[in-house]
Formats: C-alpha cells, sequence, structure tokens
C-alpha cells in the first residue's frame, strides 16, 4: 500500500504535491517520488527512502507548474530503490501514473506489452499501466485509462496525468481507496482525506471502477465503459489540526491522550431509554436472533479487540465466538452460513486481509458487520452493516486510540445483542450501561500512570525484551502490549495467557527479565497471581498493572501500576493505556520513530 496525490490548478502544484505527501506518509515510505508538468514537459524525481530524502533532490525542479502527480511507497513488487519508486512513465514520457495497490495479471500483461515493443524500466507491477496507457492514447487519456483498467486485475488506485491534455488529472480505483478533492481554481486526487484537507473539505469518493476526471474546479464522474455517473462532492467534518500533532512530540502520543474522547464519541447517542440503540447496524432482529455463531476476523491491534470481542458476547450475549486473524480465515474453509454472523474488526477498513475474509464469509451467506473508524471505506461499502468507532483521524501507525474505541464498539454490541436476543434483562443491561459510561473517565484515569512507568522502562532496556501475561481479558490486553513494544521499540516481546508459561515458555525467564501481569480483575485473578509467582519464583523482575483496590500482594512485583477501577470486562481499554505509554517510553529512550516504525505500515491493502 502506498500514498497517492495528484493536483492540477492555477497556481504552483509542488507545494500541495509534498503537503499531500507528508499527510500519507503513514501508508508506507519506502520510497518516495513526483512527476511535474511544466510546459508540455514532464519532470520525475524520485528517490529511495522517506520524503525527506525526495525533499532535498528536488533543486531545479520546474516550481511553477500547475500541475503533478505524488506518490510515497510501500514496496510490494520489486525492492524499494529509486527505479522502482513511482512515478511510471510510459515509453515516451509522455505519460505518468502514480499506482496504489497490486496488479495481479501484470505479468501477462508486461509479456504481452513487451512482445509490442513497449520497454520496462521498472520491476513493479505497477509500470504496466503507464505502457497500458501508452496503448490507447490516441483514445485521449481519460478513455486510455478506462480501457486500461478494463484489461488490470486486482487492488488499484491510479492517478495520471499526460504531457498531451495539460491540467486533467485522471483517477480510477478498484478495492483501493481514492478521493478527488474540489476547490475552487483546484482539483485533487489522493488516497486519503489528510492530502486534500489544507486545500478543501469538498470531497467525493471514488466507487468501485470508477474514473475521476479531475481539472481546476471540476470533476467528472464516469464507470469503465464512459457512462457518466452523477454524484457531488460532499463537506467532510475532519479538520486540519486533526491532522497535526496538537503540541505533542509524536502523533502517537497525542493520539493515546485522546482516548478517552475516542471512548467517548463511540458511545455518545447510542444508548437511550436504557437500551442500547444500534439503528446504524441496519441487521432485523430476528437474524440476531437466528445467529448460531459469531466470527471476530480482523488484523493486528484490531484482533485484539476482536479478542476481547470473544469474551463479551460469549459472557453477556451467549453465542460461541470463533476469533481468526483474517488472513487465515478465508483460506481454512470456516463453516459458514446464513446463521453466522462476522464481525470484520479493521480500523482503516482497507485492510486487504480483512475485506478478503469478509466478502468470502458474505459469499458463504453470513451477514457481515462491519466495525470501522473510516466512513466510506471499502469494508464500511460492503458490509452488511456498520458499527463506526468515532476516534476520528489516526496517523500513528501503531494503533492506540482506535483500539479504546473499538473495544467501546464491540461492548455496545455485545450489550445490544444480549438484548435483542433476550439473554440478559432490561435491568441487568442497565447496570452494565452504567459501568460503560464510566470508562472514558477511567481511561482518562489511566493517563495518569505514565509517571510511575520508569522503573519498568529502565528494566525492560536492560533486558531487551519483555514478556507480558494476562488471563481472560488480560490476555488480549497482554498481546497487545507485547505488540505495541515490538512495533515502535524493536524489541522482542510476547504476550502469553498467564496459565499457559508453565507449558513452556516460562523456560524463557531468566533472572531480572521483565513480566508484566495484566491484572483485569474477576475470577481468574488470583490464578493470575499464582503465575505471577510462580515467573517471580525462577528470577522474573514482575510488574502488575491492576485495576484500584485489586488484590496484589507487597512482595510479588516491584512496581503496581494502577488504572481505575471499572467492570473487568470493560478494563482492558483501561489497562493498556499504560502499556501504550510504555511501549512509547522505550521507543523513546532508544531513538526509535515512533510514528513511522520501520518495515511497517498504517494500512495494509495487499494481501
Ligand atoms: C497494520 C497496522 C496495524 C493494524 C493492522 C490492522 O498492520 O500497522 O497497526 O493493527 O494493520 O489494520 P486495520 O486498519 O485493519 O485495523
Amino acid at each position: 500500500m502506498c500514498g497517492i496525490v495528484g493536483y492540477t490548478g492555477r497556481g504552483p502544484a509542488l507545494g500541495p504535491l509534498l503537503v499531500g505527501l507528508r499527510n500519507l506518509e503513514y501508508r508506507g515510505y519506502d520510497s518516495a517520488g513526483l512527476a511535474l508538468l511544466d510546459s508540455g514537459r514532464l519532470v520525475v524525481v524520485k528517490r529511495a527512502g522517506k520524503i525527506s530524502e525526495l525533499e532535498q533532490a528536488l533543486a531545479g525542479v520546474p516550481g511553477s507548474a500547475a500541475v503533478g502527480v505524488a506518490h510515497t511507497r510501500w514496496a510490494t513488487h520489486g525492492i524499494p530503490n529509486e527505479r522502482n519508486a513511482h512515478p511510471h512513465a510510459d515509453c515516451s514520457g509522455e505519460v505518468v501514473i502514480v499506482h496504489n495497490g497490486i496488479i495481479e495479471n501484470y505479468r501477462e500483461l508486461r509479456e504481452e506489452l513487451e512482445a509490442r515493443g513497449h520497454v520496462f524500466v521498472s520491476e513493479t507491477d505497477s509500470e504496466v499501466i503507464a505502457h497500458l496507457i501508452e496503448e490507447e492514447k490516441g483514445a485521449g487519456l481519460a478513455e486510455a485509462v478506462r480501457r486500461a483498467a478494463r484489461r488490470m486485475e486486482g487492488a488499484f488506485a491510479v492517478a495520471a496525468l499526460s504531457a498531451r491534455e495539460p491540467g486533467l488529472l485522471v483517477g480510477v480505483r478498484r478495492d483501493a481507496p481514492l478521493l478527488a478533492g474540489l476547490a475552487e481554481d483546484a482539483g485533487l486526487l489522493a488516497s486519503a482525506v489528510t492530502a486534500l484537507l489544507p486545500y478543501t473539505r469538498r470531497v467525493l469518493a471514488l466507487g468501485q471502477d470508477e474514473v475521476a476526471e479531475v481539472s481546476p474546479g471540476r470533476i467528472r464522474l464516469t464507470d469503465l465503459e464512459g457512462r457518466v455517473i452523477e454524484r457531488e462532492a460532499e463537506e467532510v467534518s475532519w479538520t486540519q489540526e486533526a491532522a497535526e500533532k496538537g503540541g505533542y512530540p509524536d502523533f502517537m502520543l497525542k493520539e493515546i491522550y485522546e482516548q478517552p474522547q475516542a471512548v467517548r464519541d463511540t458511545l455518545a447517542g447510542r444508548v437511550a431509554g436504557g437500551r442500547v440503540v444500534l439503528d446504524e447496524l441496519r441487521v432485523g432482529e430476528d437474524e440476531v436472533r437466528a445467529v448460531d455463531k459469531v466470527f471476530a476476523v480482523a488484523c493486528g491491534t484490531s484482533y485484539h479487540a476482536g479478542l476481547v470481542a470473544k469474551y463479551l458476547v460469549e459472557k453477556w450475549a451467549r453465542v460461541p465466538v470463533e476469533v481468526e486473524v483474517a488472513s487465515e480465515f478465508r483460506y481454512r474453509d470456516p463453516v459458514l452460513g446464513p446463521r453466522s454472523l462476522v464481525l470484520a474488526i479493521s480500523q482503516s477498513g482497507e485492510t486487504a486481509d480483512t475485506l478478503a475474509a469478509a466478502r468470502h464469509a458474505a459469499g458463504q451467506g453470513a451477514r457481515v458487520v462491519a466495525v470501522t473508524n473510516v466512513v466510506g471505506s471499502a469494508l464500511a461499502l460492503e458490509a452488511d452493516a456498520v458499527l463506526y468507532t468515532r476516534a476520528g483521524l489516526e496517523i500513528g501507525v501503531a494503533a492506540t486510540k482506535t483500539f479504546a474505541a473499538q473495544l467501546a464498539a464491540v461492548s455496545l454490541f455485545t450489550l445490544w445483542m444480549a438484548g435483542v436476543r433476550g439473554v440478559l434483562g432490561q435491568e441487568e443491561i442497565l447496570a452494565l450501561l452504567g459501568r460503560l459510561r464510566e470508562l472514558p473517565r477511567a481511561v482518562e484515569g489511566a493517563l495518569e500512570t505514565r509517571a510511575s512507568l520508569g522503573p519498568l522502562e529502565e528494566r525492560i532496556l536492560t533486558a531487551g525484551g519483555a514478556l507480558f501475561l494476562g488471563r481472560n481479558v488480560g490476555y488480549p490486553v497482554a498481546l497487545e502490549g507485547a505488540l505495541k513494544l515490538k512495533e515502535i521499540s524493536y524489541l522482542h516481546a510476547e504476550g502469553f495467557p498467564a496459565g499457559e508459561m508453565k507449558h513452556g515458555p516460562i523456560a524463557l525467564v531468566e533472572p531480572g527479565f521483565p513480566v508484566v501481569g495484566v491484572a483485569t480483575g474477576g475470577p481468574t485473578h488470583p490464578k493470575l497471581l499464582s503465575n505471577l509467582e510462580e515467573v517471580r519464583a525462577r528470577g522474573a523482575w514482575v510488574a502488575v498493572v491492576a485495576r484500584e483496590g485489586e488484590e496484589v500482594p507487597e512482595d510479588l512485583a516491584e512496581v503496581v501500576v494502577r488504572v481505575p477501577s471499572l467492570d473487568p470486562y470493560f478494563t482492558p481499554a483501561a489497562a493498556v493505556v499504560p502499556l501504550q505509554l510504555l511501549a512509547y517510553g522505550v521507543a523513546k529512550a532508544r531513538g526509535c520513530d515512533v510514528d513511522k516504525p520501520r518495515n511497517l505500515a498504517k494500512s495494509v491493502t495487499v494481501e
């Protein structure tokens, strides 16, 4: 996955392209490049590495050029060097394209094009697009793009520019996001709204196989056959400030501190008259009553939210739940049918593995409910119903506030389901909702743990790794704590169900090795304490994250980090906060770029 941006206006394009790239850098940063059209001539500059590398290479580019396209890459085909960086040009150098996605039939297309004399300079799948357009260029850029897209298989968002038609940008998409932005004297194309916000809030999201012809102040939309589609640009509410750091040194820290608000917003307006009201879910109550199994499919942090959902749904809605990483789900031929309900959880709503899993489930007759943070994302559009998390824009690659919002959303979903199915009575739901309402305050309180994390950070830095242990809903939190540490500090960390330690992983424990227990309370608490005693007896340096008032023997732990007391099943959103802050502290001490950890990307649109 990559970020693409295009600009056509009456003023210089370079500034908007660079701002756009910066705001899209979270999508990948293996290489960056841009093309500007100046007096009928295309000038292309590209560099391996981050956008800053590209910026240093820009001396001498035509600063007054009013149209251009740019790209920040997360490599899929071809190593991340300058030659494979986008934009890619056709043989004549008259057409350039930038592409996000994968052209699955690029080998056949390349062979065919080479046989007809086209010369390729990169190892990428993307370059075929430029040559396909070249083949059809007699028909004009827009029609050539449509014809090329009809031949392309796979996922793509493309922005194309031709020296023959100055002022025109053409975009097309399938299974990868592309937005067109409309300003009075400019038109833009971009992978995400962040690249558009500095210039306009009027945004038109391209649908599957739609083509946008963008010129200053105008967007013309067609399908791949060239039939005009009448759809107006809409005003989006995200502000440019949301895309900036708001005084924090990094987006990640800002987003950790935005968690109380993310939870508050996700819960807002979804409870009325003592009931959970999820009108937007649009799943018939009879269908919900008929569900005999829930599947949660997701990747990364969202998968951990799915694991928490399992504990909640089984406890309160009494429906069996299977949780699976999306990339495994569809290939094992899971047993699905009309009585299956699939919760597809994805912050971005564009993770290819999760989309593929959701599509597979839908194809088997299951009902798919998307839990996503991005309105109008592919997952949201394709699912039967959507429960939006309302965390706002998350820019740090490592998910934080969106995880908290997912936990709030799956809690609501569970209580809604329990109510519809009549498993819990009105009184019980009312009581649980009362406790759920405490969540934003508890998350706020958990932010105060930052001051007490120093000794644990030191210990992890010295040991070069850590283990995280939890039971019940504390187990997914342990996994998430370990993932955060791995992702942003590059130290080895693992999360385990605490009871499983004695069956193998305890052999890893050496004197002084840091082990973090996640005590979310509930009936497994005494068991967790025993498991922590077991590792301590082998010399581990134990820290415990526990709810206020929860018993933790004084001699068990070197550090006890207290989060506000909550219902155990709602505690994950609070208990994870010190673990996020811990990973942040360790990563900063190691000098890591917490917002853009190496090898990672915010949304992964390839399988
Ligand atoms: C990437 C990100 C992770 C994220 C995962 C799932 O790997 O680096 O932080 O958890 O994708 O993303 P999604 O948008 O589907 O929640």
